[in-house]
């Protein structure tokens, strides 16, 4: 590796602990004196896939998809940013989780999909949206041609399962909200769509109610961003399948808008 991607790679964790801190990086203090790697100098040219063999792929829409180095750094600084959520104890849903999720998906996505917080499931797997919530979700989104393996990544509003599904106490959403920021920040989405009511709100900070949200176009950070029904309240009422299916197809739209390589169905 370079010294340049180094310090790169170097600069991104230490932007990452001071949000996730709150204050200067202590962890990632001054910028040591980085050195090229000349026995992987090679290893740098070429495309390399085993670095990238854990939940986090690669994207699908670029034909000339290659893994890059930057997809390195990325992948550490969203590792990074995980690390903390599985040693946090900022709130008190640390005592009651079995495992924090932090999320799952391609380093660089086309679209973030934040739902609320995990389910029982997802707290013993520590992955996001894996009961029948997410299998549902998993095919909301096939249908627009969207995948966590492929072009997507799924992170909630909080990190750690609220007990019984409760919703999340506005503290518990405030004391993770940096990990969230950080996960955007990394990412880079081209699109956000949150899923239900609680997500939405949290995320936007606004009070209305779903019916009111869901189906436009907003702004997160400067990333569209629209709201659709959690797949949850979905299994739970079948009348909010069609609504939500239009709600995709404004989302699919705007996908082909602004990504020449994607193809819905
Ligand atoms: N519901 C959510 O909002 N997130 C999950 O990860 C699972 C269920």
């Amino acid at each position: 590796m370079r010294a340049e991607d180094k310090k790169e790679i170097y600069g991104m964790l230490q932007q990452i602990d001071s949000w996730i801190q709150g204050v200067p990086s202590v962890t990632f203090g001054s910028v040591p004196q980085f050195t090229d790697d000349r026995e992987n100098s090679r290893e740098h040219d070429a495309p390399s896939s085993s670095l990238h063999a854990s939940v986090t792929e690669s994207s699908g829409f670029s034909d000339t998809e290659q893994k890059k180095d930057s997809d390195v750094s990325v992948q550490d600084a969203l590792d990074n940013v995980a690390k903390k959520i599985r040693e946090c104890q900022r709130c008190g849903l640390a005592k009651t989780r079995k495992k924090a999720v932090p999320g799952m998906g391609v380093v660089h996505p086309t679209v973030l999909v934040i739902g609320e917080g995990p389910g029982g499931e997802e707290d013993i797997q520590g992955l996001p949206f894996v009961g029948p919530a997410g299998q549902l979700l998993d095919k909301m989104l096939a249908a627009i041609n969207l995948s966590r393996h492929s072009n997507c990544f799924i992170a909630n509003i909080v990190k750690c399962r609220p007990p019984g599904n409760r919703d999340p106490l506005p503290e518990e959403c405030h004391a993770c909200r940096s990990y969230l920021d950080a996960q955007i920040a990394i990412l880079k989405p081209r699109l956000i769509l949150c899923m239900g009511r609680v997500a939405t709100q949290n995320l936007l900070q606004t009070t209305l109610g779903i019916g009111q949200l869901r189906g436009k176009f907003t702004e997160y950070n400067g990333i569209p961003c629209m709201a659709t029904y959690h797949p949850s309240a979905l299994l739970r009422n079948q009348e909010l399948k069609r609504p939500a299916w239009e709600d995709l197809k404004v989302f699919r739209e705007r996908l082909q808008q602004i990504c020449p390589g994607y193809e819905g169905h």
